[in-house]
This record gives structure tokens, sequence and C-alpha cells, in this order.
């Protein structure tokens, strides 16, 4: 899908009303000038939602989140960016451009991606209705499902379908539709050999793969056959839209449970989503078609922190499940597992059995990864010490996957005390293996901006004062920008006769043109974009405002914009006379506000400076004397700095 245009953007953000999207999700109450509910985020029993009609924008006091309504529906519905505006086009009835097929001119122009998309939606349908209609489907593949007590709303809601086995039966469809035989080939519903195309799913019962959002990016298609010679499945091949190892089977219809009870299930096949969700278990997704890879367990990721595998008991099985694991501990996340008696999946097992049996099973059979992998390794109660060695190892290896160095002395306690072994042995062996993961993570160019050393943890939580008032006086110079930017100040300035005289600026101006002059940036990398949207608005005389940010992309500006807006609320009910008499002062006398905010981020800075040099003198023993004298000067010489400031600016904090 292309972009969406900025003034499309635009109109959708000015047509929306945040108080009636949120409505479709919280029940709201009128509080004064404000909305109130449920937070739709926790649990709460007393509202601590409120919605601003005023401001459009929401804050929800328990979780700190948020920002506009494009936010609230990423943060609820787990769009993307676009696909945010898009519901709210839809909603509001707003045309994005690309998206009506109208003439034939706007078809052919329809991208690539687009074409695919709607041949795949074509097929789900035509599938569907062969399933369900055609006598043929009636006949072997209804009763199939049927047969395998798929119930009738679950295959729709799924939307199974059936291919018909004449050759080319789609293939005559989609070609009659107008589609172009190339695109079919694309996304692999025809296959074409020596000039005659036929149907690459003939026969197969269809299992259509969605998007997060609901589109169609493939299919897998299960023969009807138990041959052995002839593959189970046939899967799409991948395309610009289908992306295997990033997709997950069933996500679009579990997502909503999966945050609701914050654990996915993590099953095999399709069919294992499709029993376990009519079993009443709809927090459940799978892998469907590829081994399980690091961009399918970061999707779940957007949605739970929590994964439960539930695998055949089989070597295979059991194999998947142990590469499941470290892959998910290596993602930061948290997983256990549930293993089916040998030969069972999720849905042969849910056939078996009725939903609270189902469910009791999960329940009794849930083990954390530690407890799991010593029960395979260590089967019948083994005693061999070397044995028991091995296995040890084996869990440490695991456990040195995690990226969280808390979480990875807590399982190290657990193996200590399960294995009734000293920690101190597990740890050592805990640091060798971290190690190696690490020199193997560096040469990783990907995870080289995740992964941050040990060394500079210590660091940071040594001295969190330091950091918190660099970045404290950041944020305060970044909120007068953002709330005062547009307004008018007087300053002093020399003019050409070097008579001082006042003059009249922007805020912006102001502040941009003092940070420029002494070369000083923001450190914080959410200030620093801020800041240079800020400065290529100038360049092209434009004063930004927190409409203009609140618009964006990148949502954690949008939240921090909207946060800042917000404190007006939450001080105003809480503090209200106290605060009313802030405000005001911030912003009546707003050259002060200003100057002070200004004097405090230069100070930081050089602080931090200062600081850093008598890092430097701390190790003075190492240093050649020379390297000592030009510490020196230079700590001398920043401290001159700060005195300057405060003489230039304080006298007019002071006054
Ligand atoms: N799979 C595949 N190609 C195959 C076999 C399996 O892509 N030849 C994928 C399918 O996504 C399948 C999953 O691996 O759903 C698990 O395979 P399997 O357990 O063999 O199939 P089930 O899903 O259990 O299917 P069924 O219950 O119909 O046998
Ligand atoms: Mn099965």
């Amino acid at each position: 899908m292309s972009k969406i245009p900025a003034h499309i953007i635009d109109e959708i953000m000015q047509t929306s009303r945040i108080e009636e999207v949120i409505g479709e999700f919280v029940n709201l109450k009128r509080a004064g000038s404000n909305l109130k509910g449920l937070s739709p985020f926790t649990d709460e029993k007393t509202p601590s939602f409120v919605v601003s009609p005023a401001k459009q924008i929401f804050k929800c006091f328990s979780t700190s989140k948020g920002g506009s309504v494009v936010t609230f529906l990423m943060e609820k519905e787990h769009f993307t960016y676009p696909e945010a505006l898009r519901w709210l086009a839809d909603k509001y009835n707003i045309q994005i451009p690309e998206d009506e097929p109208a003439t034939a001119e706007q078809l052919a122009a329809i991208t690539e991606r687009e074409s695919l998309y709607i041949i795949n939606d074509f097929a789900k349908n035509y599938f569907a209705q062969n399933l369900l209609e055609s006598d043929e489907g009636k006949a072997v593949a209804l009763s199939y499902f049927e047969e395998r007590g798929f119930r009738k709303d679950i295959i729709q809601k799924f939307q199974l379908g059936y291919c018909i086995n004449s050759g080319d039966d789609f293939t005559k469809a989609a070609l009659k539709k107008g589609y172009k035989l190339d695109y079919l080939e694309k996304v692999g519903l025809v296959k074409t050999k020596e000039d005659r195309s036929f149907d690459f799913f003939r026969g197969r019962v269809m299992f259509p793969i969605h998007s997060v959002s609901g589109r169609v990016l493939g299919f897998g298609g299960r023969t009807l056959f138990t041959d052995k010679k002839v593959a189970k499945y046939f899967n799409s091949p991948e395309s610009i839209i289908y992306n295997k190892s990033e997709i997950l089977y069933g996500l679009h219809f579990s997502k909503g449970d999966i945050i609701k009870y914050d654990n996915c299930f993590l099953c095999e096949g399709y069919t294992d989503v499709i029993s376990m969700y009519q079993a009443g278990i709809q927090n459940v997704v799978s892998s469907s078609g590829t081994s399980l890879t690091k961009d399918q367990i970061k999707l779940i990721r957007r949605y739970t922190q929590n994964i439960t595998i539930l695998y055949d008991g089989d070597p295979a099985g059991i194999k998947a499940s142990f590469r499941g694991i470290d892959l998910i501990l290596e993602e930061g996340m948290n997983v256990k597992v549930v293993l089916f008696p040998e030969g069972e999946d999720p849905d042969s097992y849910s056939k078996k059995a009725s939903t609270s049996e189902l469910e009791a099973y999960i329940q009794e059979h849930t083990q954390d990864f530690i407890s799991f992998k010593a029960d395979i390794l260590l089967k019948n109660g083994e005693t061999d010490p070397i044995k028991k060695a091995e296995l040890i190892r084996e869990i440490v290896h695991s456990v040195a996957l995690i990226p969280d160095q808390i979480t990875r002395t807590v399982y190290l306690q657990q193996i200590a005390s399960q294995f009734d072994i000293q920690e101190s042995i597990i740890s050592n062996e805990l640091m060798k293996l971290r190690k190696n993961v690490l020199s193997k993570q560096l040469q990783t160019p990907e995870l080289n901006q995740l992964q941050v050393p040990t060394q500079v943890e210590e660091v940071q939580t040594n001295e969190p004062t330091l950091e918190n008032n660099a970045e404290n006086s950041e944020h305060d110079l970044i909120r007068i920008l953002i709330k005062f930017g547009t307004r008018v100040i007087e300053v002093e300035q020399l003019d050409e006769q070097g008579e001082a005289t006042t003059a009249e600026t922007s805020v912006t101006e102001f502040i941009c043109h003092e940070l420029d002059k002494d070369e000083l940036a923001f450190e914080h990398p959410k200030f620093a974009k801020i800041h240079q949207l800020i400065v290529e608005g100038l360049a092209e005389n434009q004063l930004l405002s927190s409409t203009y940010f609140r618009q964006l992309e990148d949502q954690t500006i949008v939240q921090f914009v909207s946060d800042i807006e917000s404190q007006e609320y939450e001080l105003s009910t809480k503090w209200l006379s106290q605060y009313n008499i802030t405000t005001r002062s911030e912003s009546d006398r707003l050259q002060e506000a200003v100057f002070h905010s200004i004097y405090n981020f230069k100070s930081s800075k050089i602080e931090a400076h200062i600081r850093s040099i008598q890092v430097r003198l701390k190790e003075a023993e190492s240093m050649s004397d020379e390297e000592l004298l030009d510490a020196l000067s230079e700590q001398m010489t920043y401290e001159k700095i700060k005195i300057a400031f405060a003489e230039k600016l304080g006298r007019i904090i002071l006054r």
C-alpha cells in the first residue's frame, strides 16, 4: 500500500472525534469538560481514564498511556500508524485516493501489492463459496471439516474454503474477472506449465492466512487424501505481501484475547488453532508452514510478554520446543511449555476431550522451561552425575540467552535450589556462556544497538541523579518549546553600535538560536528528534505548535506532547487553585520561564562535561603529567563558562 498523502492525514485527524472513537471501546461519562471511564488498558475499578474532547487527547492515569486518537487505536488495537489512519478514514468516510478502484486507468495504476491483496480476497471468497455452496465442495470438503468436528460458525469465521478438483476451475474464474495471469502466479494460486495454466491448490481444503488487520496474505491447502506420498499441506509461496517468517496464523482472531489473558498459546498447525479456538481457548496462534522465527516472536511481543508452547510430545515436537524456548528467551520474553501425549496435538486432543478437560490438561501440564528441560533430559530420575552435569549446562545455556540480568539471576537461583548446587558454581558457568552469547550477538549487526554492554548498565545505575538532571532540563526546555514556541518574548540585543536594545522574537527562534550559538544538542533521542523538526520548520519560516506534533507518526512524540497538555488536567483536578496560579504565572512571566529553562539546560550540559573530566581525573595515576594538565585546564574552562552563563542569564532570573 502506498503512503497516505499529508492532506488526507490532516483531514482524517480533523474529522475524527476522539470521544466518538474511544466511546466504541470504553463507556465514557461526562466529568466537567472532560469524559471519564474505566481504563481499557488495565483491570481497574475506579475510572482513571480521561478523554478531553476540547484537546482531542486521552490520558490513562493508571498506565500513563496517553495521546491522540491515533495513539489510542495503536495502543488498543495494536494497529500500525497507517492501519489506524485507514480505520479512521473508513469510519468517517474519508476516501484515501489509492483505495478506490474505479476506472480502468486507476485499476491499472493500482500498485502490484494492492492487486495481490485484491486477488487473494477474491480467491478467499471464491473458495468459501465452493465449500459452502457447490455440490462438490459440500460433498467432499464440507463433510471433511464436519467429520473433523469443525462447527459451521468456526468454518465461516476462519473463512475456510475448497478449491474444486477440476484442474483450472479457479484459474478460469479469476482470468474471467480480469486478473492478470502474472499476478495470479505471483500469489501462487495458479501455476503454468507449457502454456497450460492450472490451479495450484486443486482438490484441497483452503485455510486463508490473515494479516493482523485481517487481509488475506496467503493460503494453506490441505489434501483430502491420506496417501503418504501426497504432501499433506501446500502453502502459498513468499511474495511481496506474504513473508512467512513475519506472520502468525490466527493472530488476527486471537490478538484481543492474547492481550486480555496476557498470554499467547503457540501451536504447530492450522487445525490446532481452529480447534483450540472452537473449544473456547482463543488466545492461540501457530507458526504454520515454517519453524518458529524471531520475527514471529517479536510479533507476539506486541501483545504479551508470555508465550506457552503447545506441541506434540513426539521427538520432533520436543526438538521444536527446545528451539522455541531458546528463541523466546533470547527475545527477553517468558516461556512455558505444555507437551501433549506423544502423537497428539491440541487439535486431536481437543476432539477427545471436553473444553474443561482440555483446560485442565493445559493447566496441569504447564511447566516452566527449566523443569521442562530437566524432565525431558533426565528421564526416569537419572542419577548419573555426568548426565546431571550435562543437563545443568544445557539449562544454563538457555538462561544465558536471557537479555535481562535480574531475570537471569532469578533463574540461576531456581536451578541452584532445584538441583541442590551452589549458586556460585552455576553463576561462573552462566558468565562464561553469557560472554559467548554477547560476542556472537556483537557479530550480528542488527543486535549491536540492542545489546547494552554490562559495564554501561553499571555506570548508569551508579549515577542516577546526574542522568535525571540532564534529562529533566532537556525535558523542560522541550516542554517550553512545544507549549510556548509560537509566543513572542522580548530579549536584549546589541545593535550595530554595540548598544543594548530590546527586540521581539518568538520563543522557538530564541531557544534555537541560543542552542545553535553554543553548539548544544539534545541527548535524549525523542527530544533530539523534536528539536530537529523544529529547526527544519524554522528553515521554512514555520513555527511548529503542539497541533503539528500531535499528528506525527512517531507515537512516542504524540504521547509526550499530549502528556504535557494533560498535565494541566491532572494538576487542575488535584491542586486546582494552586495550579492555576502557577500556570498563569508561567505563561505571564514567559520570558523568565524561557530564560530559566535555557539556563538549566546549559548548565546541566556543562556539569556533565565537568563530571566526565572528573571521572578522567580519578584515574590520574595512569595519566601522563601533560594529560593531567590538559584535563585540569579543560575543567577550569568549563567552570568559567558556567559562571558566565549564570551571570548573563541569572541576572534576569534573579531580578
Ligand atoms: N505443514 C506444512 N506442510 C506439510 C506438513 C505440515 O506446511 N507438508 C505445516 C502446516 O502449517 C501444518 C503444520 O505444519 O498445520 C503442522 O503439521 P502437522 O502436525 O503435520 O499437521 P496438522 O496441522 O496437525 O494437520 P492435520 O491435523 O490436518 O493432520
Ligand atoms: Mn493435527
